[in-house]
């Protein structure tokens, strides 16, 4: 039975792209770059993209190609003792898939509000009490209570990622992707119109980018620069490694990696003009400054935006557009989360596609519970942490000291290049060697040592 294949170059660059414009570009992204020093935070962010982000990218591209199978069976290939590495990376895309899921959830709950702006006024207690009935003893005690209001949407959520993997890379992913992507690039777009001549706006995007050179010197923002790049690409868990893994054997690898490279970045640029224009209105509206509307994270995009959507005009249609625009990048990522376990299981086990996405699709529909339960979001933070922090990038040093020092790099390199529109020299090989295994190491350590 031949291996299934995308049906074009666009089908495959828009999968690619999905997976890698996902949650992480709306929310995670604005924060972090204004967190990380505003338009100075640009320098380190592109420079870890020009050095580690394009050059794994590559890699993965490579590898995928090259051995046509899942991270189990192509890490088997490239050195016998390291399989173990490939499952690694497949459980951890199975952890990731299980609760990134449940945000998606809580998106598409935050869709159907945003109709009627049902959080109210106060929309940090509708979150975290009315919504995901957090109490002040919200211990892990409380994993047995399920929030009933999130199983619809959660269900709704796994069988978007159901239906795409049950039918396939052509059938399914490809075709799912070309609706949502370029949708979601124009649902931005005109979200952005719409925003940026509302009073205050300007400032909310100029103070983004804003340079605060001061902070160029320091440390932290450059391993910021260089996580937010590995989280951002989906890079180092098996995910672009299994999407490529179905490429045609004519395909232009160097040239589709930094094609999916640029349009990730350029879409998170354009999600930090929609959100932080949106902040500058709001804190121009309620005459506040600028540093008091912004929160971080779950909160960025459940607490403060709901309340930037209250003061919008025709919020009723901006509010489900905005949410309708998370869903879309959320599924999307979910859909290669979930292939890059099916094709490792597939690869390596023999099973067909029906069984591998019936089974995972099932197993993971059901741990998911855990994180909508009373305890959930503690849950989620925990493991999220340790995902983020730890495994994600210990993943990624292992994949990297594995293919630059234990492997011929230089065999990857010829690979690549041979059916590409333009080679990669050497400063690939120095990146991958030395810029990226340096720079997780030092991420790796700092973060082991400062959990403690
Ligand atoms: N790259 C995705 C984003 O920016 C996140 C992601 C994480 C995708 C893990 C797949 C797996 O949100
Ligand atoms: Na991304």
């Amino acid at each position: 039975m031949s291996r299934e294949q995308w049906g074009s170059r666009t089908g495959f660059i828009l999968a690619a792209v999905g997976s890698a414009v996902g949650l992480g570009n709306i929310w995670r992204f604005p924060y972090v770059t204004y967190e990380n020093g505003g338009g100075a935070f640009f320098i380190p962010y592109l420079f870890a993209m020009l050095t580690a982000g394009i050059p794994f990218m590559i890699l993965e591209f490579t590898l995928g190609h090259k051995y046509r199978s899942g991270a189990p069976k192509t890490l088997a290939s490239l050195n016998r003792r390291f399989e173990w590495l490939g499952w690694f990376q497949v459980m951890i895309s199975a952890v990731i898939a299980c609760y990134y899921v449940v945000v998606i959830a809580w998106a598409i709950s935050y869709c159907y509000f945003a109709f009627s702006q049902s959080w109210g006024d106060d929309s940090n207690s509708f979150f975290f009490g009315t919504f995901l009935g957090l109490t002040s003893d919200n211990a892990p005690s409380r994993l047995g209570d399920l929030r009933w209001n999130l199983l619809l949407p959660l269900s709704i959520a796994w069988a978007a990622t159901y239906v795409a993997t049950y039918r396939g890379v052509q059938g399914g992913i490809e075709k799912i992707n070309k609706i949502l992507m370029p949708l979601l690039f124009l649902l931005v777009l005109y979200l952005i119109a719409r925003i940026a001549f509302l009073p205050g706006a300007l400032d909310g995007i100029n103070w983004m980018f804003a340079p605060d050179f001061s902070k160029i010197w320091d440390p932290k923002v450059w391993s910021a620069a260089y996580g937010q790049i590995f989280f951002t690409l989906s890079v180092g868990f098996a995910i672009m490694l299994s999407y490529a893994s179905f490429l045609p054997e004519k395909s232009d690898i160097n040239n589709n990696a930094f094609m999916t490279v640029l349009m990730n970045c350029g879409f998170s640029m354009l999600a930090g003009i929609m959100v932080f224009g949106a902040l500058g209105y709001m804190a121009h509206a309620q005459g506040t400054a600028l540093t008091e509307v912004v929160s971080s994270g779950v909160g960025l995009a459940f607490v403060t935006l709901p309340t930037a959507i209250n003061l919008l005009p025709a919020p009723g249609i901006m509010g489900p557009l905005f949410f309708l625009a998370l869903v879309f990048a959320g599924v999307s990522s979910h859909i290669s989360i979930a292939q890059a376990v099916i094709t490792g299981l597939m690869d390596k086990l023999g099973w067909n596609r029906h069984q591998a996405s019936t089974l995972f699709c099932t197993l993971g529909f059901l741990i998911s519970l855990l994180f909508i339960t009373q305890g959930g979001l503690l849950l989620l933070d925990l493991v999220d942490y340790f995902i983020n922090n730890v495994a994600l990038l210990g993943a990624c040093l292992l994949e990297l000291l594995l293919a630059g020092w234990l492997c011929r790099l230089t065999d990857f390199q010829r690979h690549a290049n041979r059916l590409s529109e333009f080679r990669v020299g050497n400063w690939w090989l120095f990146c991958i060697r030395f810029v990226s295994v340096g720079i997780l190491l030092i991420l790796l350590f700092n973060n082991i040592l400062g959990a403690f």
